[in-house]
């Protein structure tokens, strides 16, 4: 089973968006395990302090090395790598979720404030994840949204498996345009095509969309993308139908 470890501040913001829908579903059926680890129980003296100002003076507070240690040491790690979600990180993809779904899970470390002391990160190995170029206030949203993504593509958590090997991301493209009744919509109609049961000519107009949105709105991942700008067999074969 996968489990799923958050070191936190707030408990209290999980399981959120992890506690409905299919990953609810996934967890009630044994797919995968979540436990929270409260920062807050490992913190020094009376007031349970986790944070100290910054070595060299500046704003805000960093979270102290051995705090950190003695919560992450507390999990039952094993094999499971333990993320450090932050702006500096690598940036989280589709293709890390794909690794991390077939591995016996992961443990987060969510920061806070400026955020945490070098050395532990060193030491303890943490690996640093980045959600996006931007500043979130703390790490379990973006831990969550990384989690999310990753436990879709276990087998048996989504309801339908075709539609998480066939989507956004999964061949370097972006997903065409979906469309359903009615259709007639305040005067726009379905596209003809998607109406005309001819399954070759939706797989050619879905892979022009999809190659279209793919080079107007990301050219970085159309450049990056395995295959080039040429059409791959597989789209053209309607063996594949
Ligand atoms: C206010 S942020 C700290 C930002 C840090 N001082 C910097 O400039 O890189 C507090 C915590 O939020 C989390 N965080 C913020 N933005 C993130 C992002 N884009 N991806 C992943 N985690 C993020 C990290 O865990 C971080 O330690």
């Amino acid at each position: 089973m996968f489990q799923a470890s958050f070191i936190t501040l707030y408990p209290d913001a999980f399981p959120g968006p992890l506690g409905v829908s299919i990953l609810d579903r996934a967890q009630r059926d044994g797919l995968w395990a979540l436990e929270t680890v409260d920062l807050r129980t490992f913190g020094l003296g009376k007031h349970r302090q986790v944070d100290e100002k910054p070595a060299g003076g500046g704003a805000g507070l960093v979270l102290r090395p051995d705090v950190a240690a003695a919560a992450i040491d507390s999990v039952n790690a094993g094999d499971r790598p333990v993320i450090y979600p932050s702006p500096r990180g690598m940036p989280f993809t589709q293709s890390l979720a794909r690794d991390w779904a077939v591995g016996p899970g992961l443990v987060f470390f969510c920061g806070r404030f400026e955020g945490l002391d070098q050395r532990v990160i060193e030491k303890r190995n943490m690996i640093e994840v980045s959600l996006g170029d931007f500043v979130l206030a703390g790490g379990e949203v973006a831990a969550m949204a990384m989690l999310e993504a990753t436990l879709r593509l276990i087998p048996g958590v989504a309801g339908n498996q075709a539609s998480v090997e066939d989507e956004s991301f999964s061949d370097g493209r972006l997903e065409y345009p979906h469309y359903t009744l009615p259709r007639r919509w305040e005067n726009e109609p379905t596209p003809e095509v998607l109406l005309s049961g001819d399954h070759k000519a939706v797989k050619a107009w879905r892979n022009q969309q999809s190659e279209a949105l793919t080079k107007a709105r990301r050219p970085d991942l159309w450049a990056a993308s395995r295959n080039g700008p040429n059409l791959r067999a597989s789209e053209t074969d309607d063996e594949h139908d």
